[in-house]
């Protein structure tokens, strides 16, 4: 199968991806993971261009990935954290981004606590008829793009690895587990799952899962198959049957008082341990974009069971997807 062109300039959201988008980066993405099983971990498919990682909020692995993926691209990389930056001195986000532009930088990660930063900057390129590409790395409780990629990758990995393709996820059923409410993890998935054929279903307290994120896909522009999206408030129907169950952290920074009794009734009710795996396909597999609570939203003994988690072929994957969207949207360009 061709891999079909790259037209995207940015990478904000995965609301509107075509099927042929998801299977180029799924393609791209398995041809880079073979370059980082080999000896030497490099190519110079970025050399001379500039990637510069903009995070305005705390992050270990979508930083330190986006980072690695850039060198094994051979780029230049800037970071920038926010502590230590202007902004301390008043700079706005928009001059900062524009003093990276001045630098000749060719593509922006970008990560902020507010949702739509992104999309902001992403304008602001566009208005200036800059080249740069803007890749959003996590926006408030909007959108993580390239997670719900790697996730993507990782699923239909574990189904063929030879050749893994948005259509191997047909009629599975995939259960998202936890604190929907807060994560832009869970909404990017949404978009992606729901988009291969599978059956999603979404599983948490009724405080942590609104009834309106039924509606949630409705808005989007249509897909050639129906996307399919089912809420429960308990936890065994989403896991009935089910072939992935994917768990989210209880983000407790975002968390205003009194969604929840208490940590340990949660874990009874909605916490995933081996016990509640038996109800699911015998080959069900478990994900977790970490970071992770052990013992509250996943069992500490599950989590470490290279048999039934892929979170450590999550994190791998990562780099391998990040060079992907790095590599299609710099060569795009050129
Ligand atoms: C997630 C995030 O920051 O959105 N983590 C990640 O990027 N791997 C999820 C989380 O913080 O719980």
């Amino acid at each position: 199968m061709g891999i079909a062109p790259w037209n995207r300039r940015h990478v904000l959201s995965l609301a509107d991806f075509t099927p042929d988008e998801y299977n180029t980066v799924l393609q791209t993405t398995a041809s880079f993971r073979e370059v980082l099983s080999r000896r030497t971990k490099k190519v110079p498919a970025l050399q001379g261009q500039v990637v510069a990682n903009l995070f305005f909020e705390p992050s270990t692995r979508t930083r330190s990935s986006f980072e690695l993926a850039a060198k094994r691209l051979s780029a230049d990389t800037l970071n920038f954290a926010a502590s230590t930056s202007s902004l301390t001195k008043g700079e706005t986000i928009l001059d900062t981004a524009k003093t990276y532009l001045a630098m000749g930088t060719d593509l922006m990660v970008i990560r902020h606590r507010e949702a739509g930063v992104p999309q902001a900057i992403a304008l602001e390129m566009d208005r200036l008829q800059s080249n740069v590409g803007v890749l959003n790395a996590g926006d408030g409780l909007h959108e993580h793009p390239t997670q719900g990629l790697l996730d993507l990758f990782t699923l239909c990995e574990s189904l063929d690895s030879d050749s893994p393709q948005l259509e191997l996820l047909q009629d599975k059923k995939i259960a998202i587990v936890g604190d929907i409410l807060h994560s832009r993890v869970a909404r990017s998935n949404i978009w992606s799952l729901t988009a291969s054929g599978a059956e999603v279903h979404l599983a948490a307290p009724p405080t942590l899962l609104p009834k309106l994120f039924a509606e949630f896909i409705k808005s989007d522009v249509a897909t050639p198959l129906p996307r399919r999206l089912f809420l429960h408030w308990t936890l065994d129907p989403a896991l009935k049957d089910a072939d992935f169950v994917m768990t989210l952290r209880l983000q407790k920074e975002r968390m205003s008082q009194f969604l929840l009794p208490s940590l340990r009734e949660y874990h009874q009710q909605f916490g995933i341990t081996r016990d509640r795996l038996q109800q699911c396909n015998p080959q069900v597999q478990v994900l977790h974009p970490g970071p992770v609570n052990r013992g509250v939203e996943i069992s500490s003994d599950l989590m470490d069971d290279p048999r039934l988690s892929l979170i450590a072929q999550q994190v791998t994957n990562g780099v391998a997807v990040r060079m992907a969207l790095l590599y299609l949207m710099g060569g795009g360009k050129s």
